[in-house]
């Protein structure tokens, strides 16, 4: 049984990060997909509203072999990785950009925690430039963001600013 940690803020979760589940997938037996829950930040969504829109959009993909969890964390993603007793923690790797923090995390986690892999996923191209930053900001402005969010959370984003 391989079970991965999949974290993120998922503020909101888009078609990219669906992606790289799906990959994940392939190599996990289970996915847990961990919402950080971080005083620090403002989000456009609560814990609540991110976690059910991770529910709703996962529904396609619990129904294959892979189990996927979600779930909320805080503090240390080692100790919680630890904790869920799982191998790995999945991170999706966009552009080179995206690595050079990316090794910075996964190497401060390896050395508190040897035992939990860090596996690098790349999205397909065509979400190679998304992320949830970028998606609120644009539509916030009155862009177009079709294919790059699910349905379910485009009808929520068009909710929130109305
Ligand atoms: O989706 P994000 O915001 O890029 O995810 C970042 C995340 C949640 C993976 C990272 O901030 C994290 O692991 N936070 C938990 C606190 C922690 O363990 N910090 C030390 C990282 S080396």
């Amino acid at each position: 049984m391989r079970r991965a940690i999949y974290p993120g803020s998922f503020d909101p979760v888009t078609n990219g990060h669906l992606d790289i589940i799906k990959r994940g997938c392939k190599l996990f037996d289970e996915i847990i997909i961990a919402i950080l829950v971080n005083p620090d930040k403002k989000p456009l969504f609560s814990i609540e509203e991110r976690r059910a829109m991770l529910h709703e959009v996962l529904l396609p993909i619990k129904q294959q072999e892979c189990n996927v969890i979600v779930e909320d964390f805080q503090g240390l993603l080692v100790h919680y990785a630890v904790q869920k007793g799982a191998d790995a923690i999945v991170r999706g790797i966009r552009a080179v950009s995206d690595y050079e923090y990316e090794l910075q995390m996964a190497l401060m986690n390896r050395r508190q925690e040897p035992r939990i892999e860090t596996v690098f996923m790349m999205p397909a191209e065509a979400y190679s430039y998304v992320s949830s930053r970028l998606v609120k900001e644009v539509f916030q402005l009155g862009g177009n963001i079709d294919g790059l969010v699910p349905d379910a959370v485009l009808s929520r984003m068009r909710n929130k600013l109305v």
